[in-house]
């Protein structure tokens, strides 16, 4: 009985972190609204949301990323602050 009681529990925990492990990041949009208002106005006026495309964001993001020296997961947060702002703005 103990034995199958191990067994449950390294299957459960097994299960449990493969689950973790397979779930792709989830950002943080009100940490990106803060990195953006940080870090995005150091070298220029900070870039409205409308301002560009969404496929241009995505596109610009990966090149900001390089320049402000950014985390992939401060780039994927303040990526999903700017789409969201920018879908609040287009829905208007
Ligand atoms: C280290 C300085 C620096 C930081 C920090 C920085 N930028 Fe830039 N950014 C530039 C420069 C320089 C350009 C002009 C384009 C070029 O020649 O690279 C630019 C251009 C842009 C453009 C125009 C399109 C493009 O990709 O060229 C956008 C949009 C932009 N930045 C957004 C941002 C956002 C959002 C952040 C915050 C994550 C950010 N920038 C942080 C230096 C910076």
């Amino acid at each position: 009985m103990k034995t199958l009681l191990k067994i449950t529990l390294i299957t459960a925990t097994l299960t449990l972190t493969n689950l973790y492990a397979e779930t792709p990041y989830q950002p943080d949009i009100a940490k990106g609204a803060e990195v953006w208002a940080d870090v995005c106005m150091r070298c220029h006026n900070l870039r409205q949301p409308a301002d560009l495309s969404t496929r241009a964001w995505k596109y610009s993001m990966n090149h900001m990323r390089i320049r402000a020296g950014l985390t992939g997961e401060e780039t994927q947060d303040i990526l999903a602050f700017i789409l969201q702002s920018k879908s609040d703005i287009d829905a208007k």
